[in-house]
């Protein structure tokens, strides 16, 4: 089993919107996917067709040292594209405390709890997390085989993706831009991405995600962007995503034909 961090160094670069779309996607191609909520905002659920927030899950376990309410694995649900979804829950502010607590002592507590998870070789879970620098986004990128950072082309994400970059490559050796929010229309994002670019270096850009209105709209009548509007350019985009992590995955395992 692959894990793969999906982090970003601004908040709102549609972190949680790849994470949920990838989960989805990968499982459409037959992927045995897990989705993890490693974020307090606790949305990823919401993406994956839950009306509610969900109240229990992973921070729960975080939050609290007795061994009996480790068993966050409860509160793990199926979606209808059959993503095993691993909400956050719901956390008080000194709850929320306590997790960081947790984690600034035990900085390998989410690496642990993974490999609790069960998946085949060609498996993958699918992490949310926090904006970066945060512990949980650092352990996500510690624990993942591959990073996925969200950069949309404006200059604060290409100033921070430049600052924390160093940092994300210690912790993860395969890091991978994934540009969101593309509007090549507009003369500064061409520039910002020319900057972002430069200061990447070698590292591969996994794709680029237009601009798409629908996005948002689609999320808000719980439906996906690919099935509403699948010949936007943002749904050939995102499955251009999931096609570039299908890729580096290892090959799913022939099926006994019956
Ligand atoms: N390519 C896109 N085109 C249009 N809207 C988008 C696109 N990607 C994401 N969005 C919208 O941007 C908003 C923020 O996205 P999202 O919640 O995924 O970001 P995030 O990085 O998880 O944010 P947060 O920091 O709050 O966790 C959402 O309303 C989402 O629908
Ligand atoms: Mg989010």
């Amino acid at each position: 089993m692959k894990t793969i961090a999906v982090v970003s160094t601004t908040g709102g670069a549609g972190r949680t919107t790849v994470a949920a779309t990838l989960a989805v996607l990968l499982a459409r191609r037959g992927r045995d996917v897990v989705a993890i909520d490693f974020d307090w905002q606790n949305m990823l659920g919401a993406w994956l067709g839950l009306d509610a927030l969900a109240p229990r899950g992973i921070g729960e376990a975080l939050c609290c040292t007795s061994d009996a309410s480790s068993a966050w694995h409860e509160h793990t649900w199926r979606n209808d594209d059959g993503v095993l979804f691993v909400p956050h829950g719901q956390l008080t502010l000194d709850e929320a405390a306590a997790c960081d607590a947790r984690l600034a002592a035990h900085p390998q507590w989410l690496r642990h709890a993974i490999a609790q998870i069960a998946l085949p070789a060609s498996g993958v879970a699918v992490i949310d997390t926090p904006r970066y620098p945060s512990r949980q986004a650092q352990q996500a990128a510690c624990a993942a085989d591959l990073v996925l950072c969200v950069c949309p082309p404006d200059p604060a994400a290409c100033a921070t993706f430049v600052a924390h970059l160093p940092a994300l490559l210690d912790a993860c050796r395969d890091v991978r831009i994934v540009v969101n929010r593309l509007n090549p229309a507009r003369e500064m994002q061409r520039d910002v991405l020319a900057m972002l670019r430069a200061a990447a270096g070698g590292l591969p850009v996994a794709q680029r995600i237009h601009m798409e209105a629908a996005l948002p709209e689609a999320f808000a009548r719980g439906a996906w962007l690919m099935d509403e509007a699948p010949h936007t350019q943002a749904s050939h985009d995102l499955h251009g995503l999931a096609h570039h992590v299908d890729a580096w995955l290892p090959a799913l395992e022939p099926s006994i034909a019956a």
